[in-house]
């Protein structure tokens, strides 16, 4: 019952990731994907920007190749996302709308996205990073939190699970692998949610981290006061950037260190009750976001451009 995922590359913010859509374009990636991963998410495809391109339109054209491909080769699929402040298309962002015409562009979206694919979800983001770093809620970049108020956060799950009363609906968020501010805040919204019969099943750490920083050695702990409140867990983003020496190449004890946080963030996932699913944020370095959005970092992934393996890829394999 454990699943190994990885983000299915495609697009991304169209200027910053020029490449095509691999997903469709590169059959080596293609062939990689079907063999070493059974569960899959849309690193983009599914976002507002990608599915809901304008008002009265959708374009599920990717997002539906990628729930097909799953099927074909045996593989779950975690939706990604619903209710976010970013990747959100202009005509949101900067449309002229009433709150009630906001809660049924938000409601009518649900809908017909997580309706469209009932039943070939495994876990839904529907809540992306609605918290600082302090632990408030985004009331400022987060269109539906500033516009509706902090009670639109329930809705969305509860509209997310009349439309799929089978997937397991998660909280996910980057910097709460550890036990802190950002991480006591979803604990307190998720026992609240829990006391108001909220439908709330799981709660996910993206987890990219850097070898800058120290490995967040509480994540066990971290997870376990969630599975402790009956919650699913999982890893939804894994990644493990690193600064580029000169000339690009990283060095043997880089790559090392990034094999072990990559080791160490499975082994805490394994021996957490509910931490059943465990993604990786792409899987070759030829299609990752870290360069793009991180400069001088990269080499974060478990591949080489050329799919050759890495230590990382190794390490994750033994253990498992
Ligand atoms: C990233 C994608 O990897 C990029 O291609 C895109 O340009 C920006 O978004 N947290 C998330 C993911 O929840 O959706 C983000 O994905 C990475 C951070």
């Amino acid at each position: 019952g454990f699943h190994i995922g990885t983000a299915v590359a495609g697009g991304g913010h169209h200027e910053d990731q020029p490449y095509p859509d691999p997903f469709t374009s590169d059959q080596p990636y293609r062939t990689v994907l079907a063999a070493e991963f059974n569960s899959v998410s849309a690193e983009n495809q599914m976002k507002w920007e990608y599915i809901h391109p304008e008002r009265d339109r959708y374009d599920f054209g990717t997002a539906d190749a990628i729930v097909k491909f799953a099927k074909r080769n045996g593989q779950v699929v975690r939706g990604h996302t619903l209710l976010w402040h970013s990747q959100n298309p202009e005509w949101l962002e900067q449309g002229d709308f009433s709150k009630e015409e906001l809660r049924s562009i938000l409601r009518d979206h649900i809908k017909t996205v997580v309706g469209r694919y009932r039943g070939d979800i495994q876990q839904w983001d529907v809540a992306n990073e609605i918290f600082t770093e302090t632990g408030e809620l985004r009331t400022t970049d987060n269109i539906w939190i500033r516009e509706l108020g902090p009670g639109i956060i329930a809705d969305a799950f509860r509209w997310a699970r009349q439309a799929d009363p089978k997937a397991k609906l998660f909280f996910n968020d980057y910097g709460v692998e550890g036990v802190n501010a950002k991480s006591d805040a979803y604990l307190a919204l998720i026992k609240q949610f829990k006391a108001q019969r909220v439908p709330v099943d799981g709660f996910s750490a993206q987890a990219h981290l850097s070898t800058r920083y120290g490995f967040p050695g509480d994540l066990e702990a971290n997870l376990e006061r969630f599975s402790a409140l009956g919650l699913e867990t999982a890893i939804t983003e894994l990644d493990v950037r690193m600064d580029l020496p000169e000339g690009g190449v990283p060095t043997e004890a880089q790559l090392a260190q990034q094999a072990d946080y990559y080791n160490r963030t499975l082994v805490a996932c394994l021996n957490v009750d509910g931490c059943d699913s465990f993604t990786i944020w792409g899987f070759t370095d030829k299609y990752s976001w870290v360069p793009v959005f991180f400069e001088g970092q990269g080499a974060a992934t478990v591949m080489w451009e050329d799919f050759s393996r890495k230590p990382a890829y190794h390490v994750l394999r033994d253990t498992l």
